[in-house]
């Protein structure tokens, strides 16, 4: 098997923590940066590991493998056009190199705790990539919209062939899926190279062509999940019971970062009175009194407040931000 990192994606929603110069695959929460800790998670998989990033980006990726000591080919897209461009690029490499390959991909932007589940997950993808393109099905905890939603019918292997893929349902309907059974798509796949050439070919026919005579500007952005997996009936899934969070929001952040005894989660220098469930995340000192619920973060140029509920809703400031510019 070979590995695919896609490394190429904004993370807006983590404003003004992330930038478009510095997005969420860079974020260090403890020690390493996502980024690298996908390096690694990919090392248990294969030795040779491909990442497909945006020129932009290049050269942060070499020097954080640099950083941790690890040789990967490094593949630039001249911007960003979401996953399906991305993937299909990497793959094109990989089968130039190496002949019909499998390839696990993996997003550059997750927290996964690994434990023996994730290995033994990716071997029964890696056989049933023989006829499906394979994605990993997480249970889902609550109605979240910023994800994949999966229904699985008759098992197949170790997983099972799936019925309906969804990508980003609205609140209403992940509702009704997160009460009849769906998974949540977990971001991380295993495809064939020839089984994705084909779906590709009937699917997203147009968007190939253009990778293929460098006519990037031209493609109109889309995702393997809308662009493929949504369309294609040639889908398995294999349940995946780990710790993962896509840390696609500062309400992620919060549910992921240790809290303390009121509940707040904090990096950085916080004092607060009677202040509960907060995120702080500063580079000075941040007070406050009677704060609940919030999410506090101040960069040195930036300071954004929120409730943590609307978290989601951070992605607008920086539309916003660029209307103006
Ligand atoms: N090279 C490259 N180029 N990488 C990209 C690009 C691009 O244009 N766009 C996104 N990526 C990278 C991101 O850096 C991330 O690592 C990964 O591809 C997934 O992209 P996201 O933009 O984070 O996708 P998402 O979170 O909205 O949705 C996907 O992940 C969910 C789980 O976190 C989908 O697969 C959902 O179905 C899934 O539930
Ligand atoms: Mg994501």
């Amino acid at each position: 098997m070979k590995v695919l990192i896609l490394a190429g994606g904004v993370g807006e929603r983590l404003f003004p923590l992330s930038r478009l110069k510095y997005p969420k695959q860079f974020l260090r929460l403890n020690g390493e940066s996502l980024f690298q800790k996908t390096v690694k998670r990919g090392l248990m998989l294969s030795d040779d590991i491909y990442v497909v990033t945006n020129v932009d980006h290049a050269f942060m990726i070499e020097r954080e493998l640099d950083e941790i000591d690890v040789k990967a080919k490094i593949l630039t897209e001249p911007m960003p056009k979401n996953t399906l461009p991305a993937i299909y690029l990497g793959i094109k490499e990989i089968v130039k190199d190496f002949g019909r390959s499998k390839v696990a991909v993996l997003p550059s932007d997750h927290l996964i705790e690994i434990n023996e589940n994730y290995l033994s997950a990716f071997k029964e993808a890696e056989k049933l990539s023989d006829k499906f393109l394979v994605t990993f099905g997480i249970k889902p905890t609550k109605p979240h919209t910023g994800y994949g939603y999966i229904k699985p019918k008759e098992r197949v292997g170790g997983g099972f062939v799936v019925e309906r893929f969804v990508e980003k349902p609205d609140y209403e309907t992940a509702k009704t899926y997160v009460e009849s059974g769906y998974l949540w798509n977990s971001g991380m796949f295993v495809f064939d190279s020839e089984i994705f050439f084909e779906e590709c070919e009937k699917y997203a026919k147009d968007v190939i062509e253009k990778v293929d005579s460098g006519r990037y500007e031209e493609i109109e952005p889309i995702s393997v999940d809308k662009g493929i997996l949504e369309k294609s009936n040639r889908v398995a899934v294999v349940p995946l019971d780990i710790f993962w969070s896509d840390v696609g929001s500062f309400d992620a952040i919060y549910e992921i970062m240790e809290k303390d005894e009121s509940g707040n989660a904090v990096k950085g220098e916080f004092l607060g009175v009677d202040s509960n469930n907060n995120l702080i995340i500063s580079e000075g000192l941040v007070t406050t009194v009677d704060v609940e619920n919030m999410v506090i973060v101040n960069t040195k140029d930036v300071t954004l407040v929120c409730p943590r509920e609307s978290s989601q809703k951070v992605r607008e400031v920086v539309r916003a931000l660029r209307e103006r510019s």
